[in-house]
């Protein structure tokens, strides 16, 4: 079976020629929930714009389920974005639609699934997420905590190969982050979560990658390198005061 991801010898400098990714390989297989940690400026967000296609045009290749993200190929590239759901930091980038039903049929409406199958997405999405009850309603009347997780069903309706979640608990308040992670822990696709929450990571993710200076500097099972005070302390990852790692995650 195809991994969901494949991402080998990527290396990419930006258009002004800062380099910020020097050769990256992740593999991801399908199931699994990863959590990508790093410094700011770590290249976090240039890799996840790698899986898409968004950004291009440096070294290597990337693999979703086994295709090639190539973005002179425009029919490959849709079939790409609908295998990566990338669920954005600010949910208001993701929603502009009058009302979340709308929102949530957007992207596979424009894949060209109409009628009952169109139906069944969106209710499925939305049911995934807790959030069938506001169907009707419109997202700015949303709390910011139920506005991300439509942005979530949003992608989920597109029935992606693999989830990227670019700083998923930014902004929740408590309850709204441990209702998140229960949805979260609940699906079951594979999951890429860019976090600087690092007791989120241990929560929900097996294993973490770190990326620093545009490479991974350690790939493993998240309670094991949260223990590593060598390596948190090299790449600027601190526990929240009083968190102690557990001992499986
Ligand atoms: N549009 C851009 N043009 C030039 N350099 C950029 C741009 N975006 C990010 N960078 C640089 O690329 C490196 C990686 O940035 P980024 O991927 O945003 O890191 P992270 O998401 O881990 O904080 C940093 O040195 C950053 O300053
Ligand atoms: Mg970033």
């Amino acid at each position: 079976m195809d991994a969901s991801l494949k991402v080998s010898g990527l290396a990419y400098a930006y258009p002004d020629g800062t380099q910020a990714l020097f050769g990256v390989d992740v593999t991801i297989g399908r199931g699994e929930r990863v959590a990508l940690l790093g410094p700011n400026g770590a290249g976090k967000t240039t890799f996840v714009l790698h899986l898409n296609g968004i950004l291009h045009g440096g070294a290597g290749t990337v693999r979703v389920g086994g295709m090639e993200v190539d973005p002179r190929d425009k029919k490959a590239l849709r079939e790409i974005r609908r295998r990566v759901g990338l669920v954005f930091q600010d949910p208001d980038d993701q929603l502009f639609m009058p009302t979340v039903r709308e929102d949530v049929a957007f992207g596979p409406a424009n894949l060209g699934v109409r009628g009952a199958e169109l139906e069944r997405r969106v209710a499925a999405a939305l049911e995934r997420v807790g959030m069938a009850h506001v169907a009707d309603r419109a997202p700015q009347h949303l709390s910011f905590g139920q506005r991300r997780r439509v942005a979530v069903a949003t992608v989920l309706a597109m029935e992606p190969e693999i989830l990227v979640l670019d700083e998923p608990s930014s902004n929740l308040d408590p309850a709204s982050r441990r209702e998140l992670a229960e949805i979260l822990s609940s699906l079951d696709v594979t999951v890429l979560m860019v976090t600087h929450d690092l007791p989120y990571a241990a929560q929900l993710c097996p294993r973490s990658l770190v990326l620093s200076g545009g490479v991974v500097v350690a790939d493993g099972p998240t309670h094991e390198l949260l223990a590593d005070e060598r390596l948190m302390a090299e790449h600027r990852l601190e526990l929240p005061y009083g968190f102690v790692v557990p001992q499986r995650s």
